[in-house]
């Protein structure tokens, strides 16, 4: 039987590529631009690296199955538009929640301790001797974490944040009902949330609704010693107004796992501020997770070229 020919938009590792090896031939994101002459053949696209997926795209691979992301979330793909044409689109649910919900309490302690700049200030010349007063941070133990959507990747955050004994507000669209519970978190207004953390999460998807939820006024409705953590997607974000919240202090901090766009160009301002710490898009990457996002993502592809339901399909 003859292989699959799938859309790959970044090569493949090969522990990704192994998944998928015997069913399928991957084809380079670059046929798009020449305008291969197989673009027809194409039953499959298989996003690794965020590549847009919008309605022009799919109506140029008139054979295609199956769009399978590695990854949970699908902001750069059109739903609508795939839903149109019959297309399922397959994603990674649950298997990342832990890491990134880890990443986001790394974060958390790197912005508020100092770990970054002490990291360089150790390696270099200036340190001289042990200085108490110095790269003095704030403690994360006993302090208000403010969660911004409570789902998978939130609670994950939260129960994290017992451990460390802080006292957890969350906003999402609306409560939910074990939270108080079985987290011990508060459901507050935005506004309240916003007043009162010293530390605030972003943990929602990008959609229209949390596009630039995170903007002048909400920045300066944030406490003068809070530090931001988005490990969710930079465009939740207004990055002009940060740069403006970090370098007037209005807020003191803030740690971005993600930008908008990704990477910030060189030469962006935000990347000179010695309050901010930024990281490239780490919050699924540990080799187990990303092991089985792989396992997740081919699982969703065969099953779509195969023409059977998705283990793991988005609704929309
Ligand atoms: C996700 O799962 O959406 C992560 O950002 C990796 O793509």
């Amino acid at each position: 039987m003859s292989k699959a020919l799938v859309l790959v938009d970044i090569p493949l590792p090969s522990f990704l590529q192994e998944m998928i090896g015997a069913q399928c031939e991957t084809c380079p994101w670059d046929w798009l631009q020449a305008n291969h002459l197989k673009l027809s053949q194409v039953k499959g696209v298989y996003t690794y690296g965020h590549a847009a997926v919008d309605g022009p795209l799919m109506d140029r691979l008139p054979a295609l199955k199956v769009i399978s992301n590695f990854g949970v979330g699908v902001d750069h793909i059109d739903l609508a538009a795939a839903s149109l044409r019959n297309i399922p689109i397959g994603n990674t649910p649950g298997v990342l929640d832990g890491a990134t919900a880890d990443l986001t309490m790394a974060l958390i302690l790197a912005a508020a301790r100092n770990i970054v700049i002490g990291d360089r200030f150790a390696r270099g010349p200036d340190f001289v001797h042990y200085d108490p007063s110095h790269l003095l941070g704030s403690e994360v133990f006993g302090s208000t974490l403010g969660i911004i959507g409570l789902g998978r990747i939130g609670r994950q955050v939260a129960r994290r944040a017992i451990g460390f004994e802080m006292r957890i507000l969350y906003h999402s669209r609306r409560p939910v009902p074990d939270a108080e519970g079985v987290l011990g978190a508060k459901y507050v207004p935005l506004d309240d949330l916003l007043a009162e953390s010293h530390f605030v999460t972003l943990n929602v998807p990008l959609t229209p609704e949390t596009a630039g939820l995170i903007g002048e006024s909400r920045l300066r409705k944030m406490r003068p010693d809070a530090i931001l953590i988005n490990v969710a997607r930079g465009a939740i974000v207004d990055h002009a107004a940060l740069y403006h919240a970090l370098t007037e202090k209005w807020i003191a901090g803030a740690a971005l796992d993600v930008t908008d766009p990704e990477p910030l160009p060189r030469d962006h301002p935000l990347l000179r501020l010695k309050n901010l710490v930024i990281t490239p898009h780490l919050g699924s990457a540990t080799w187990r997770t990303r092991r089985r996002m792989g396992e997740m993502t081919a699982a969703n592809l065969i099953a779509g070229l195969n023409g059977q339901a998705l283990p793991h399909q988005v609704r929309n």
